[in-house]
């Protein structure tokens, strides 16, 4: 595994790889690799010839009063785990590499980047779009692959990608659980015992009413009932239970297409968030 720091030298591997006629798969990350990051890598060896991670802690998706000095960093941990998963190239640009003096440009994918987390993190998505679509310039994947956990970042950059030709095939990959079935973040790593355990309310919460609203009931009820039992459950706020078409992330009043629940919920200061598919029968 090369660990590539500088545009140049990337610049060269990418085209000493695409020259020799290799698939080029892109897994960008902001590091703390956990088990979720790990399957990301998995899928991108089984469709491509190579592997290039990207670890960068993405200063200008982080709103101000966020965790952006607090964000777990573990880079030779980190390092050593891809280079054990038989990874091609870690790219590990720095701040100044990535936002030179004088950096101007934002990428904002409207309406798509608005609502739910976009709401709640104002900027976040122009933030995570404009670094993507740099990562994406930087490496010149064939298939870039992300974590189905970032329901709505997915879908922003599936928009971007689309909207600005970038002509890369994006991957999306199932949500890792703990065996309790807490979905793996790098944030979990901020809760304490009691706030881990009760953490675990919000997919079980989310599956209730996953359950409630395919069975059936109404669509408004159930979500404000879910709401009220992550409060009852010890989330100090809730940000939003949602259910949204899956493509469009439009808020749906029925059940008449394909469909996800979406949730987000504050556990002390922990952001953390959760989402399931919802079946939808003709
Ligand atoms: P990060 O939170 O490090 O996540 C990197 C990738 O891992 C994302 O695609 C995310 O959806 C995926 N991921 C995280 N936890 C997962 C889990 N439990 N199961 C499956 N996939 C999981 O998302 C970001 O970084 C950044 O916004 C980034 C896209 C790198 C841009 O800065």
């Amino acid at each position: 595994m090369q660990t590539i720091r500088h545009l140049d030298p990337l610049k060269k591997m990418v085209n000493m790889l695409h020259g020799a006629g290799r698939r080029i798969a892109l897994v960008p990350t902001m590091g703390a690799l956990h088990a979720g990051h790990m399957a990301l890598v998995t899928q991108a060896k089984a469709i491509a010839d190579d592997v290039i991670v990207s670890i960068f802690v993405n200063p200008i998706q982080f709103g101000p009063n966020e965790d952006l000095s607090r964000y777990p960093r573990q880079e030779a941990q980190d390092a050593a785990l891809l280079a054990d998963a038989g990874i091609t190239g870690l790219w590990l640009p720095g701040v100044d590499v990535m936002y030179p003096q004088g950096f101007a440009t934002t990428i904002s994918v409207a309406k798509l980047g608005d609502g739910l987390c976009g709401a709640a993190r104002p900027g976040h998505f122009d933030g995570v779009a404009t670094v993507v679509a740099k990562l994406l310039t930087q490496v010149q994947p064939d298939i870039a692959v992300f974590g189905e956990k970032d329901w709505q970042q997915l879908a922003v950059i599936r928009r971007m990608v689309c909207d600005l030709d970038l002509g890369v095939e994006i991957m999306g990959a199932p949500i890792v659980r703990d065996n309790d079935g807490l979905a793996l973040s790098s944030r979990n790593a901020y809760l304490s015992r009691d706030e881990r355990s009760a953490a675990l309310s919000l997919p079980r919460t989310l599956q209730t009413a996953l359950a409630q609203i395919e069975g059936g009931a109404a669509i408004a009820p159930a979500l404000a009932h879910a709401k009220t039992t992550l409060l009852q459950a010890g989330f100090a706020s809730v940000d939003y239970v949602a259910l949204v078409d899956a493509t469009s992330l439009e808020t749906l009043e029925m059940l008449d297409r394909e469909a996800r629940i979406l949730g987000a919920a504050r556990m002390g200061s922990t952001r953390l968030i959760d989402n399931f598919p919802v079946r939808f029968k003709k």
